[in-house]
């Protein structure tokens, strides 16, 4: 996709036009990884049901998701429930799975509209029969898109996910000797896809949850206090605008002192 494809849907004259307009569409993140929080809060705010925050961002989900696909984002990954999100009131859980459902039977000709590929990282085994069905169609029906992969963690947790790598690993047949950093990542939920360039997390709190601890090992976070259910199409482009910004340096010098070195 491109910046007039972007802009071909935003309103003319709309404030977002500027933002997209300062966008280096040859340094846009490949992949965006992003820690939806804040729904609870949102909700509380307003004197609601935490609930209520989950339905209210299900419209985010919609808007980041068109919004990386018409940017060109390559691989998105939506942090939508962790194993340790179990821990909350059954009515709660039960609401995010009815959600998750909704969510998904509505968007689906969206998703293949934009060209888009979903897929499930996470133990999606351990999820009720019913969503497992519905997300199995998803998957299923978005399987030839071959723009944006959108990846939902759901059940998902980092270290879970490198405990899982390292079964597979072992009974792979790979001897030990064999066994390196690249190896060992194409046994991760996320094998072939590049690691998150950028890693967004909503609502202010500075911590990675057990969000791909083994991915965002170079990872630029971004923190903004914007509660998930107010995050729109501006707060990503301006979270990818702050990226460009960011000198990524990978255990090495900055790059006009690399210069200088020569
Ligand atoms: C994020 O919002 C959604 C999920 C974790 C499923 P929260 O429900 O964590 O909202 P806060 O953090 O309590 O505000
Ligand atoms: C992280 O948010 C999980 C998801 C966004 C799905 P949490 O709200 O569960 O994280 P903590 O408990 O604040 O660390
Ligand atoms: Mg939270």
């Amino acid at each position: 996709m491109s910046r007039d494809e972007l802009l071909a849907w935003i309103p003319s004259g709309h404030p977002d036009e500027s933002l997209v307009r300062e966008i280096h569409f040859d340094r846009l993140p490949v992949h965006v990884a992003v820690i939806m929080d804040g729904n609870g809060r949102w909700a509380a705010q307003r004197h609601l049901p935490r609930v209520e925050g989950h339905r209210a961002g299900i419209d985010s989900v919609r808007d980041s998701v068109e919004t990386a696909a018409r940017l060109g984002i390559q691989v998105l990954t939506l942090y939508a429930f962790s194993m340790e999100n179990w821990k909350r009131p059954a009515s709660e859980v039960g609401t995010l799975m009815q959600l998750l459902k909704r969510y998904l039977r509505s968007e689906l000709d969206t998703l293949l509209s934009n060209d888009i590929r979903f897929r499930v990282i996470g133990r999606m085994e351990d999820l009720a029969p019913d969503i497992q069905e519905e997300l199995h169609a998803a998957i299923q029906r978005t399987s030839s898109s071959r723009g944006m992969l959108f990846n939902i963690a759901l059940n998902y947790g980092g270290r879970a996910e490198i405990v899982d790598a390292a079964r597979r690993a072992m009974t792979s047949g790979v001897r030990p000797e064999d066994l390196d950093e690249q190896r060992f990542a194409s046994f991760l939920y996320t094998a072939g896809q590049p690691d998150p360039d950028l890693l967004i997390r909503t609502s202010g709190e500075m911590r990675v949850s057990n969000y791909l601890l083994w991915q965002i090992a170079y990872s630029e976070i971004y923190v903004t206090d914007t509660l998930w259910p107010d995050f729109r199409r501006r707060h990503l482009l301006e979270a990818v605008l702050a990226y460009q910004k960011r000198e990524r340096r990978y255990g090495g010098i900055s790059s006009p002192a690399v210069i200088g070195a020569k």
